[in-house]
């Protein structure tokens, strides 16, 4: 008979509860697998943490490390010594990563340290912006990652770049799509246009989040005139992250947003209210790398507002289209999706809601579950 093994999944910020849901969930059907769940606790707002955990049903974590917010050394470091013992008492097979934020890193580089063999989901991206948190996180996480489950080819073109070796790379495709297929039906019975009186196709989602967006007063001043001109033509519905809630508030700019009529601002919404109002957009504006991805799985259109995306197939096939953070590049863009009909997309290979399955087929021939 083949021998149980422990894996043990560690997940801390909110784009990494969509990535873990679907994978537990496969962990739980398969009889050889013990699985471990750790929150550290990088994310703590109701908001950003626990409703994904009640609307996703993940089961609660056996550990939450809290660790909270604070610079980016200190995060990791944080994480890595509260994570330790756990490591040490429960002697996991596999410890398995997702996505690129600080509590990935610190959970791999513990994992490396304790000589226990790493999975990294969501590896290979890379933005080739060295400025960007997330793009180290990304890097060092794959190179001292065992088995590596890329979503787009684009991926793995990157990682044999690197020099990792090929048989350690898995394309599988998109494991957070796994949910969003899940959950989209149900998301749409939410009346979440009638709370917010808005009427579908007819207003556009915006997110913004990025330090480099939002920790600079210039280029946030820039990005909210633009925002000013976009909503005299459309309302535009805001679910602000707390980051930038407190950058506005640093810079005095509250104000200026009170004053825009058909700009409509929520504290952070949950999975299924945002699944919601994505999919029943004319468009969206954002920052996120995750929703890049859910717009082109949704056929929704796209208009990123970054300099460049780490996850290029979805603007090479899909409905996204990288635009930076030049006011008046934000406003032509908007209106012309406005104006026109905007560009269609195909749906990228293996974001087909099977992506967690993969994973575990191919983790059941190497470790024989
Ligand atoms: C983190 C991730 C980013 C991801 C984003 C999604 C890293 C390096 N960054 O960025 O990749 O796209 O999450 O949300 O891991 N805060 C709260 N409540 C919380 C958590 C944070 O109020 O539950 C506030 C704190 O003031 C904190 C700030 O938000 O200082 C930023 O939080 P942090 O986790 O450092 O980074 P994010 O910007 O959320």
């Amino acid at each position: 008979m083949a021998k149980r093994i422990k894996i043990l999944n560690i997940a801390g910020a909110r784009p990494n509860f969509m990535k873990i849901a679907p994978l537990i969930e496969e962990m739980k059907k398969r009889k050889g697998i013990n699985y471990v769940l750790v929150h550290t606790g990088q994310h703590y707002d109701f908001e950003l943490s626990k409703i994904f955990f009640s609307e996703l049903k993940i089961p609660k974590p056996d550990y939450n490390l809290g660790v909270g917010s604070g610079s980016h050394t200190w995060q990791i470091a944080k994480i890595m010594e509260r994570i330790e013992p756990i490591f040490k008492k429960e002697k996991p097979d596999l410890v398995v990563v997702v996505g690129d934020v600080n509590s990935t890193l610190a959970g791999a580089l513990t994992a490396l340290k304790l000589n226990i063999p790493l999975v990294h989901i969501e590896a290979g991206l890379r933005s080739f912006n060295k400025g960007m948190p997330e793009e180290s996180n990304r890097i060092l996480t794959d190179y001292i990652s065992d088995y590596l489950f890329a979503t787009e080819a684009s991926a793995v073109k990157n990682l044999l770049k690197e020099g990792i070796n090929k048989k350690k790379i898995f394309l599988v495709g998109n494991i957070m799509i796994d949910t969003l297929l899940k959950y989209k039906n149900k998301a749409l019975k939410i009346p979440i246009l009638k709370r917010f009186n808005l009427q579908k196709q007819n207003y556009t989602v915006l997110t913004l989040h990025r330090p480099e967006n939002v920790d600079d007063k210039m280029t946030l001043q820039g990005i909210l005139e633009a925002f000013e001109k976009i909503q005299r033509n459309i309302k535009i519905i805001w679910s602000i992250h707390p980051r930038t809630k407190k950058q506005l508030r640093k810079f005095g700019f509250l104000g200026k947003i009170n004053k825009m009529e058909n700009l409509i601002i929520t504290s952070p919404l949950g999975y299924l209210e945002m699944l919601s109002l994505i999919q029943q957009s004319k468009f969206v504006l954002t920052d996120s790398g995750g929703i890049q991805e859910e717009t082109t799985a949704l056929g929704i259109p796209c208009l990123t507002l970054r300099e460049e995306t780490e996850r290029p197939i979805t603007a090479q096939i899909g409905t996204n289209k990288v635009i930076g953070v030049k006011k008046e590049v934000i406003i032509k863009e908007s209106l012309g999706i406005i104006n026109n009909p905007p560009k269609k997309g195909k749906i990228p290979k293996y974001w087909d809601g099977k992506t967690s399955k993969r994973i575990i087929k191919i983790l059941d021939k190497i470790k024989n579950i």
